[in-house]
């Protein structure tokens, strides 16, 4: 087929960094703190099957074509989830999506011409990064520090960009993000908010990961700021998912946005894929209301939080002078930083040698990749694979030196 038979955006388009280390995965032994997998052994496989069978056993046609802006059992239940988060909606205020993937692809379809400036939280999670570049997006990189978003700097490119250079949205994890696992403090929260609101751009805040948290700490999601400020004129758009909190497999996530936003979403998502999988829906309202999520949550929580503290103690021990990082509070990822002059693409290939995997930080970066930086996930792996790991990842170090 000739190159010119494709779309300008697919002529030569780069797949996901993250999705080409999948190969090794199946390599005999290894170890990943790579994917940003949840725990198969924390899915709640009882629970789940009883929702199915719920679900299927349910009066309403579940095998049938549904509403494209989701069940109203699901989005009434996701109405409830959302209050416990301190979001006040109503189920017009939401649309059900297939993944919360999906829903940041409609915000890219709906909001993006080509060539529009969006701004985005770096490191930032990959599929949101190459969702952009597809869409012809142009990006200007925003650093995050331990508080998440430097909103300093975001004020400062703010003030000196002209017109064409203001962004359509910023694109940011406030909650224990990927790839970095910081959090945003509160008083940004109400500085981005308020720069939103100066300037005139929207606030795409993707939060798959805030029910993760390893302390009480509760902050208010950038969404009810934007709300109390004006309702009417909220700059934040709300994604979120049940993939890491009951089961990426149901591919249910969703958006919570202005009726304006949300209608435009709505007909995109017609042409995506009709509706987001009723059966899947309907399995996910069983699931909410069957009084198992929050449970399943806190022992989630548990887990994620000794696997993390056991990566901590384990780098600190074995890799402490080559390796910078902190502690997140929550999530699923620990961002570091090679100390010893080395780069992460030299020392991932010792670590696949030495049969463990993580993601070399270029993968985070739109451009100009921090090359010393690396993501681990703790979430997949149990404590002794952990432990395992960060020897072999030791070994791999060693390696560099020879
Ligand atoms: C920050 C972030 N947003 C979105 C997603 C996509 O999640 P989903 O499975 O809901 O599509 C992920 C998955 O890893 C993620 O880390």
């Amino acid at each position: 087929m000739p190159l010119t038979s494709f779309s300008a955006a697919f002529q030569n388009p780069a797949g996901s960094p993250i999705r080409e280390l999948f190969p090794y995965l199946s390599q005999p032994g290894i170890i990943s703190f790579a994917g940003g997998y949840p725990s198969s052994s924390l899915f709640d496989s009882l629970g789940l099957r009883h929702a199915c069978e719920s679900a299927i056993a349910t009066p309403f046609n579940c095998l049938q074509y549904g509403a494209t802006e989701g069940l109203p059992v699901l989005r009434e239940a996701l109405v409830e989830l959302m209050a416990a988060r301190g979001i006040a909606t109503g189920i017009n205020d939401i649309l059900v999506t297939t993944g919360s993937q999906q829903a940041f692809d409609l915000i890219v379809k709906v909001f993006l011409n080509q060539g529009d400036m969006v701004y985005v939280e770096t490191p930032a999670y990959p599929a949101a990064i190459q969702g952009l570049r597809l869409a012809g997006a142009r990006m200007t990189q925003i650093p995050v520090d331990c508080d998440g978003v430097d909103v300093v700097r975001l004020a400062e490119i703010l003030s000196q960009a002209n017109e064409t250079d203001l962004p359509k949205f910023i694109y940011t994890v406030p909650t224990f993000s990927n790839p970095s696992g910081t959090t945003l403090s509160s008083q940004r929260r109400s500085t981005l908010v308020g720069l939103a609101l100066q300037y005139g751009f929207m606030i795409v805040e993707d939060d798959p990961y805030g029910e993760l948290s390893f302390t009480e700490e509760r902050l208010l999601p950038l969404f009810s700021i934007g709300a109390s400020t004006s309702k009417s004129e909220n700059p934040v758009v709300y994604l979120s998912s049940l993939s890491k909190t009951v089961a990426p497999g149901l591919r249910v996530g969703w958006m919570v946005a202005p009726p304006d936003v949300l209608r435009r979403c709505t007909i995109a998502k017609q042409t995506s894929d009709l509706c987001t999988s009723p059966i899947s829906q309907q399995i996910a309202v069983e699931y909410l209301l069957s009084g198992r999520y929050f449970p399943c949550i806190l022992r989630a929580k548990i887990e994620y939080k000794l696997r993390m503290s056991t990566m901590a103690s384990a780098l600190h021990k074995q890799l402490g002078d080559d390796l910078k990082f902190s502690e997140p509070k929550g999530g699923m990822f620990m961002w570091a930083s090679i100390t010893n002059g080395c780069d992460a693409k030299a020392l991932f290939k010792h670590a696949v040698t030495a049969n463990v995997l993580f993601v070399p930080g270029a993968a985070f970066y739109p451009e100009n990749p921090d090359e010393m930086t690396l993501r681990f996930s703790f979430a997949a792996p149990d404590s002794e694979q952990i432990k395992e790991g960060v020897n072999r990842l030791s070994t791999a170090f060693k390696k560099l030196f020879i």
